[in-house]
């Protein structure tokens, strides 16, 4: 990740909407109602979330595994700020949130340490090429009978910057009725940075499928939330 891209997410984290988008909201319960449902929760000991963001999915973790240890990764010191405010100010025990400041390519994962590794709208920042090794990782770094949890814009197809237009219209759209003309403007920005492939890589639901497969991974449950809009997640174990 080049340093404009981190100096991007630094000034987002100053005004973070993506949980006020009500289909953002709906895939994150349900991707982790199905999550729930998969695991015994007193088994998931140690979370991984990778681009943290705010945090939103480590307080989710928090609440729905029953308090385990997270881990919270990302490559803005503003993000990772905000995450730790948001935990202090929910009054939740510091020492179950340990946040780091590392790049996914640079990151290391201790091999079999994690019951549960999961990340939202993080992954798709890179290439397509780093994707599968990533995956790979990550896949390295869950226990035996652990889950890989990913929440994600995926793409039916790989996608005609037309049809990439009038899905960032859409979104454009339900953004600025939602959460305003910030979420707007943020949308359209994305959009032009998609089409010129500068730091947004998004792959297809099946390319995601085929890069858990090729970890080594089975895919229980792969699904769109919000087809019109590309969100959706998939649930896999190891
Ligand atoms: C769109 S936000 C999603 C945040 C959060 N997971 C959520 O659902 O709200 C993407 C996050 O991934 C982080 N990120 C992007 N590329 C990264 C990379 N190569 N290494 C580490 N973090 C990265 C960004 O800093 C940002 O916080």
């Amino acid at each position: 990740m080049d340093y404009v891209q981190e100096k991007f997410f630094d000034e987002w984290a100053k005004e973070y909407f993506l949980n006020k988008v009500p289909q953002y909201q709906k895939m994150v319960e349900e991707m982790f109602a199905r999550t729930a449902a998969v695991v015994h929760e007193n088994n998931v000991k140690r979370v991984m979330d990778l681009g943290t963001g705010t945090g939103i999915l480590a307080m989710f973790a928090d609440e729905v595994f029953s308090s385990p240890d997270i881990v919270a990764v990302d490559v803005s010191q503003e993000m990772l700020q905000a995450v730790e405010k948001r935990w202090k100010d929910a009054g939740k025990p510091s020492e179950k949130l340990t946040t780091v400041k590392a790049n996914f390519e640079e990151l290391e994962i201790e091999p079999e340490s994690y019951d549960v590794i999961m990340a939202s709208f993080s992954l798709h920042h890179i290439v397509h090429e780093e994707k599968g090794q990533m995956v790979k990782k990550i896949a390295n770094g869950i226990k035996k009978g652990g889950l890989f949890v990913l929440g994600e814009t995926m793409f039916e197809s790989q996608a005609h910057p037309l049809s990439i237009m009038s899905i960032y219209a859409r979104k454009a759209l339900n953004g600025l009725v939602n959460v305003g003309i910030s979420q707007f403007w943020r949308e359209v920005d994305f959009c032009q940075k998609i089409i010129k492939k500068q730091g947004e890589y998004m792959a297809t639901k099946q390319m995601w499928e085929n890069f858990i497969k090729d970890a080594g991974l089975t895919v229980l449950e792969s699904k769109f939330t919000a087809p019109w809009l590309t969100y959706g997640y998939i649930i896999a174990r190891k």
